[in-house]
């Protein structure tokens, strides 16, 4: 237990400036992310050591040192700078998880951009909202998702320039320009842009139950939490060999599949390949793993592929694990501990905060299914929903943070009512429900609205629902979580359909194939049900939270109380 100290000593002596310190942070002068995750190991002499170990689907592997990424990420800022992208301008990255992916993540950071990361398996109409939204300028892709931003660069204006970095070869159309970073020239310098800890970094896209999908606005001040969480929370030290299991498409891919580790100067995996049980077992102990970040349903279909197949892998190197984005089952954890010889440890956090926040700190004895207590320097507590005060010990209340914590996001891009109403009674409110037992270990128990959670994605009924209503043969519609051995939750929707269309196996095939082309794989209802038409309030507002509880077998009680929501 190197890095990590004693929970309850940190606790009482913890300053943020205690990590601005570690990373010799300046009181003025440049804070860019991308420097600190790069060029500063390299001009402290660290450049030859590997950053990044990266395989493919087909096991092909490629290796970069924190020179390596140095050049990769300076090649990557001066052509944004080329093309005339400005410092705060939008830069997509909608791709796979290839090493370009990682590059021209710290590039667009590197040259003073906001780097927006779009999940690749996201279809136009997601893709749409999104770039419509933040007014992107450019996007980087691949040939493969190209295509997906051809069919709708009519409606986006503002996206001037799409980089194709696999283009050989391949027929390039309007806006679209070619950039290979083995055959660009290489840039040698490129300072990065000077920022202050307040300049905006990262904007990552998350899903509400009302409205379009918000943007949380990150800042490069953010890193000084990403980096101290990682190296406590995570453990990381010099010789780690991490793994976060995370795609950059959504914010763990980022916050510890790029800024977390690198800032700390360690050797990360990144595996850009579908999940298999035997495969990451065999990634793991090629690579030596060591410290492993992933998520709750990853470990559920671990656990149902059974104790035997860990077994016939070396894992030996594995020495700490950990998990985020959904609740981690009691069961879960126990059998972690049979089939690794390790607990995983949870850690609660979100988009909008940017870094871990509720922990199950190394050292602290884990009570399996608690999230754990709060990161030290993170003052949390869980408030009444109506008057936002603390509640009781033991009393199910609103998860709630006191604002001020490096990583929190700073707005909700063009949505500052929204960004107001998530502060209360001087908290931010998290929007999720849960209980602080006799040891100040917090036990979640459920959201607070109706987005769905699947497999530790959100997924935004209102979208779903507004894409439904463009197909044929949908009247009305409502989409809700229903309850997943594996996923916790997967989409159902409720569909009532128009005059002159058959509710039969043909027509729920075309509806789920339609969401999941238009939005992604993760938003497609894995069930649908035709009903007549749907329970509304007097207002002929949908009671989507009724057909929920329906679902998952709760009491609705009187449904004039669901009148207002
Ligand atoms: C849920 C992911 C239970 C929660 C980093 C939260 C969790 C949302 C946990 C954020 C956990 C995350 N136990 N639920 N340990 N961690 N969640 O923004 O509902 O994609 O509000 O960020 O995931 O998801 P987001």
């Amino acid at each position: 237990m190197s890095n990590i100290g004693s929970y309850e000593e940190r606790r009482k002596s913890f300053d943020w400036k205690e990590a601005e310190r570690e990373l010799g942070y300046p009181e003025n002068g440049n804070h860019n992310i991308a420097w600190y995750c790069v060029d500063r190991h390299c001009e402290k002499g660290r450049g030859g050591k590997t950053a990044l170990i990266w395989e493919g689907h087909a096991g092909e592997e490629k290796r970069f040192t924190f020179d390596d990424l140095r050049l990769h990420t300076n090649a990557f800022a001066a052509r944004f700078r080329e093309l005339g992208v400005e410092p705060g301008e939008r830069i997509c990255l909608f791709m796979d998880k290839i090493p370009e992916l990682y590059f021209s993540f710290l590039g667009g950071l590197k040259m003073g951009g906001i780097v927006q990361p779009l999940f690749s398996a996201f279809g136009e109409d997601s893709l749409i909202t999104r770039l419509e939204d933040a007014e992107t300028r450019a996007i980087v892709t691949t040939k493969k998702h190209v295509r997906k931003v051809r069919r709708i660069l009519d409606r986006l204006p503002h996206l001037q320039h799409i980089l194709v970095v696999d283009a050989d070869g391949f027929a390039l159309k309007d806006r679209e320009t070619a950039f290979d970073y083995e055959k660009a020239p290489p840039v040698e310098t490129f300072p990065a842009h000077a920022v202050t800890p307040e300049s905006p970094s990262v904007l990552h896209y998350t899903s509400g139950t009302t409205g379009k999908p918000k943007g949380a606005l990150h800042v490069h001040g953010s890193l000084v939490s990403q980096y101290i969480t990682t190296k406590w929370v995570l453990d990381l030290q010099d010789d780690d060999i991490y793994w976060c299991t995370a795609d950059p498409g959504w914010v763990t891919g980022t916050s510890y599949g790029i800024i977390g580790p690198w800032s700390n100067g360690c050797t990360q995996l990144v595996l850009d390949s579908g999940f298999g049980s035997a495969r990451w077992y065999e990634f793991m102990q090629k690579h030596r793993a060591t410290v492993w970040y992933s998520a709750p349903t990853a470990i559920r279909l671990l656990m149902r592929d059974g104790t035997e197949l860990v077994q016939k892998h070396d894992l030996s190197s594995l020495r700490h694990l950990a998990s985020v984005g959904e609740p981690l089952n009691a069961e879960a954890v126990v059998w972690s501990k049979e089939a690794f010889g390790k607990e995983f440890h949870d850690t609660y956090w979100q988009t909008e905060t940017g870094c871990m926040v509720l922990c199950n700190y190394p050292g602290l004895p884990v009570k399996p299914g608690s999230m754990g207590k709060p990161f030290p320097g993170i003052e949390a507590g869980v408030v009444d929903p109506k008057n936002h005060e603390p509640v009781k010990q033991g009393t199910v209340g609103l998860i709630a943070l006191r604002p001020g914590w490096p990583s929190m996001f700073r707005a909700y891009w063009n949505n500052e009512k929204t960004y107001n109403e998530k502060f209360q009674n001087g908290w931010y409110i998290c929007g999720d429900r849960a209980s602080i037992d006799e040891d100040g270990y917090y036990w979640f128990v459920g959201r607070d609205d109706d987005v769905i959670n699947t497999g530790g994605h959100l997924v935004g009924p209102f979208e779903i629902e507004s894409a439904l209503i463009e197909h044929e043969a949908v009247a009305e519609s409502a989409a809700v979580g229903k309850p997943d051995k594996v996923n916790m939750e997967v989409v159902k929707a409720f569909v009532a359909l128009k005059p002159g269309f058959e509710p039969n196996d043909d027509t729920e095939l075309s509806i789920m194939n339609f969401i999941r082309k238009k939005l992604s794989p993760l938003a497609m209802p894995q069930e649908i049900e035709f009903v007549p038409s749907l329970p509304k309030t007097r207002s002929g507002k949908i009671l989507r939270r009724m057909l929920r509880a329906k679902e998952w077998g709760e009491e609705i009680g009187d449904t004039s109380t669901l009148e207002d929501d």
